[in-house]
């Protein structure tokens, strides 16, 4: 059966499986968008043997008739995806403009924007430990109207007038400030211009060609990357991304209304993981953490840093479910808690004698809370291979089923394993 339009959103900080749960989903709708973020993210997709990292493409390129969009609210380094669009076409995957379409619209990460995120994080007492990629200074750039988007790369001139206005500036703050070099402007100018003829084919206007689609009765899957609590508004600021991981982040990044979106699916890990520096009031002690990073091969998925991980947040996920608007939850990675004796969900969080049962915005609280926890009992069997709700052992219905009371959310998708077939749907 055919699906209608819907969108996937991270309900944690991020890697919650999304790109496996993307890849499952596509195979029911028409076109995959991407609206936001950059090559910081990692949407792994294992199919057989064979596994896939995607940073920019969404993770539906693996079905040759559907297509790909990259939305006009990513940022797109243009040498990184040219690099991924080889890689795929060496995998024996077409790559065609058919395929695979760019907003013209979409901001151009620039070099000077992946050095000066890295000195940016050099002066900060409190780093964010950010991917490097450059995402915050070209998110600041867009917002800042100097950015430099797709469109760009393809008219020397505006190219050229933008890129002397931008090296004017940026190349006395390299210096001045940070004590680096300065730029040459027809090093960029040449390389960028270059990028722009090969990348040609596949830009056009996305806004466009989405709702016209949508117009003739095609369906359309939204691509989250990151996840609500790395959200430049919702999120655990400052120790977030530069973007809208959450659901309004669609409209604003592919141009298409809100009616039009659907359902929205949350996805979350049945623990908790964060990349990165910041709060994480349920982060495990060490010997935990250990244990699930490496029964759940908790590493960076694009800079393969060790994920930290802790328990399942219910206060988190419940205001995820609150500002997305989640109609569905998917609950990945069930497989990662099995042979644990008991397990623990937060409920609330307490501070200073206080209980907090909504997610705190303080940075003081969120970093100094103590959970408060529900214990549930763990369960000895394998879940790999449960095909139905019915398969998986009683303590593990209980878990999810006390997930659901907590969230008031229905539990559509149980994820038991990385592959594409280890999964339940309800
Ligand atoms: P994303 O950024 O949300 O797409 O997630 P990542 O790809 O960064 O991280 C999720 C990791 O978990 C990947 O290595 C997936 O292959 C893996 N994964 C996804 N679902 C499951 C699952 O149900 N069980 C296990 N064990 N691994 C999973
Ligand atoms: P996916 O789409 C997990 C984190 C970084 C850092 C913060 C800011 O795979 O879920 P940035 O480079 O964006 O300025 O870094 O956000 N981060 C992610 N963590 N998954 C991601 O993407 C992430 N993208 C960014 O680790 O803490
Ligand atoms: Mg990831």
């Amino acid at each position: 059966m055919k699906q209608g339009n819907l969108a996937v959103v991270g309900a944690q900080w991020g890697d919650e499986g999304k790109g496996k749960l993307i890849d499952i989903l596509s195979e029911k709708v028409d076109i995959t968008v991407r609206y936001q973020g950059g090559n910081n993210a990692g949407h792994t997709v294992i199919v057989g043997e064979k596994e896939y990292v995607f940073h920019l493409i969404p993770s539906a390129i693996l079905r040759p008739s559907k297509v790909c969009v990259i939305g006009n609210g990513v940022v797109i380094d243009p040498k990184a995806l040219l690099e991924e669009i080889a890689g795929l076409k060496k995998r024996g995957l077409p790559m065609s403009a058919k395929q695979l379409k760019i907003s013209a619209n979409a901001h151009v990460v620039m070099p000077y924007h992946r050095v000066m995120d890295q000195l940016r994080e050099g002066k900060r007492s409190q780093k964010i430990g950010t991917t490097g990629r450059g995402i915050g200074p070209c998110y600041s750039d867009k917002v800042g109207r100097m950015g430099v988007r797709m469109i760009d790369l393809l008219n020397p001139a505006v190219l050229k007038a933008k890129l002397n206005d931008n090296l004017n500036e940026k190349n006395d703050i390299f210096v001045k400030v940070y004590g680096f070099k300065n730029y040459d402007f027809s090093v960029i100018y040449k390389e960028y211009l270059a990028y722009g003829r090969r990348l040609k084919p596949y830009i056009c206007d996305t806004a466009l060609f989405v709702n016209d689609a949508i117009d003739r009765g095609k369906s359309v899957l939204f691509e989250g990357a990151q996840g609500t609590f790395l959200d430049i508004d919702f999120g655990t600021y400052p120790f977030v991304t530069s973007s809208n991981a959450t659901i309004g982040g669609v409209c604003a990044g592919t141009g298409v209304p809100p009616a039009k979106i659907g359902k929205v699916v949350a996805a979350v890990k049945a623990y908790t993981t964060r990349v990165g520096e910041g709060p994480f009031p349920t982060e495990f002690d060490t010997k935990m953490d250990d244990l699930i990073r490496s029964k759940g091969c908790e590493f960076g998925a694009t800079t393969g840093r060790p994920r930290r991980c802790g328990w399942f947040d219910s206060v988190l996920v419940r205001y995820a479910v609150a500002v997305n608007g989640a109609k569905e939850l998917a609950i990945m990675k069930l497989d990662v808690l099995d042979g644990l004796p008991e397990l623990k969900i937060a409920t609330a969080y307490r501070y200073k004698g206080k209980l907090y049962k909504d997610y705190p915005h303080d940075l003081d609280v969120l970093s100094r809370a103590v959970p408060v926890y529900e214990t549930l009992p763990g369960w000895r069997s394998d879940t790999r291979k449960a095909r139905t709700w019915k398969d998986l052992p009683a303590n593990a219905r209980r878990y999810l089923a006390r997930l659901e009371t907590l969230l008031k959310v229905r539990i559509k998708y149980i994820s038991v394993g990385s592959k594409r077939d280890e999964i339940i749907v309800r």
